[in-house]
């Protein structure tokens, strides 16, 4: 006779805990998760941010109690996102040597040499525009300057190399960003930084909370001309296999939970390329809303989704919820 499956052997050695442990298919650590964290210069607070409850904006000079809190908790990695003082149609202090990143970094670097450092290379929290490239011209039409915008994202790659990030993720989708960015990295002597690219971003309603954050919202227009279609899963192929051709070291899809099926095709075109999915604010956010009305258990959603995603085939995720998973204590580091 044909066992059923399971059979009621498995069903009852199941019963034992270290069993299940044993025949589990997804590891989730807490050195899978990416912390991401907003820093802004001249305040003297932290500023909370509204939209996103345990989320703040970071003052540099509050640096050191926030990198000193991350290590306790046992995070290795952040994933750095800067907020400017002032705007402008270049985006100039994205890639100032006296930027906010490029400030932070170097005080990040200087207290933690081991932090790996992730750090967000885009432009609309720096542009007067708000979106992710410079544009051609400034009467409300939505075209990013290609070649404009190549020539300046290279120039805050190298800046962010040089402060100390170890991994720069090229967020906004522009055309050749991973290859102009690694040509001009080799070029100066740090063939040893990394590009993870945004290489699947979709035009997404689940970045919300996450435009109040960096006060980078677009002053008119959307960002569907420049990032994914959310009907498109093939496409999403065709976007990595050129950020894989150009040299990027590792891919990312965004958002996640609602791309699990994205996750899993492109880990299956690119096993041997490290794959992050980015859980974003959006994401946080619904389950956040729905745990503070009682309508969730937070603690076993958390851990439900973040593994999921993990089980569709992401290596490392960043999520809202790497402190609060941490400080509740039930992943291994
Ligand atoms: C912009 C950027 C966005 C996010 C990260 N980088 C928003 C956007 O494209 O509008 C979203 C992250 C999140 O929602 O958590 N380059
Ligand atoms: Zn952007």
């Amino acid at each position: 006779m044909r066992a059923a499956f399971p059979s009621l052997r498995l069903r009852r050695l199941r019963q034992n805990p270290g069993i299940r442990a044993l025949i589990r298919e997804t590891e989730l650590n807490l050195r899978d998760l990416v912390l991401p964290l907003f820093v802004k210069r001249e305040m003297g607070e932290k500023h909370p941010v509204a939209s996103m409850p345990g989320h703040f904006q970071i003052p540099l000079s509050l640096l050191e109690q926030e990198i000193k809190e991350i290590k306790s908790l046992g995070i290795s990695t952040i994933m750095l996102f800067g907020v400017p003082n002032t705007k402008d149609e270049f985006g100039s202090d994205s890639y100032s040597d006296q930027g906010i990143m490029q400030k932070a970094l170097r005080k990040i670097r200087s207290l933690d040499p081991d932090l790996l450092i992730m750090s967000d290379i885009c432009f609309c929290q720096y542009t007067d525009h708000g979106h992710c490239g410079i544009l051609s011209d400034h009467t409300g039409k939505i075209d990013l300057h290609n070649d404009k915008t190549l020539e300046l994202l290279v120039r805050q790659a190298v800046s962010h190399a040089q402060a100390g990030s170890n991994v720069l993720c090229p967020s906004g989708m522009s055309d050749g960003a991973v290859g102009a960015i690694r040509q001009a990295l080799d070029l100066a002597g740090f063939e040893h930084v990394a590009i993870l690219s945004h290489a699947v971003k979709y035009a997404s309603s689940l970045y919300g909370p996450f435009r109040f954050a960096t006060e980078g919202a677009p002053s008119f227009g959307d960002r569907k001309t420049y990032q994914m279609d959310p009907a498109n899963a093939a496409e999403a192929l065709g976007e990595a296999h050129s950020d894989v051709r150009e040299g990027t070291d590792m891919l990312m899809v965004k958002p996640a939970h609602a791309y699990l099926d994205v996750i899993y095709r492109i880990k299956q075109a690119y096993p041997y390329i490290p794959l992050g999915a980015y859980h974003t604010s959006g994401e946080f956010g619904m389950i956040k809303a729905a745990a503070e009305k009682g309508w969730l258990d937070e603690k076993r959603a958390v851990m439900e989704i973040l593994t999921a995603i993990r089980r569709a085939g992401a290596d490392f995720i960043i999520s809202y919820y790497t402190k609060e998973v941490a400080q509740w204590g039930v992943l291994p580091r």
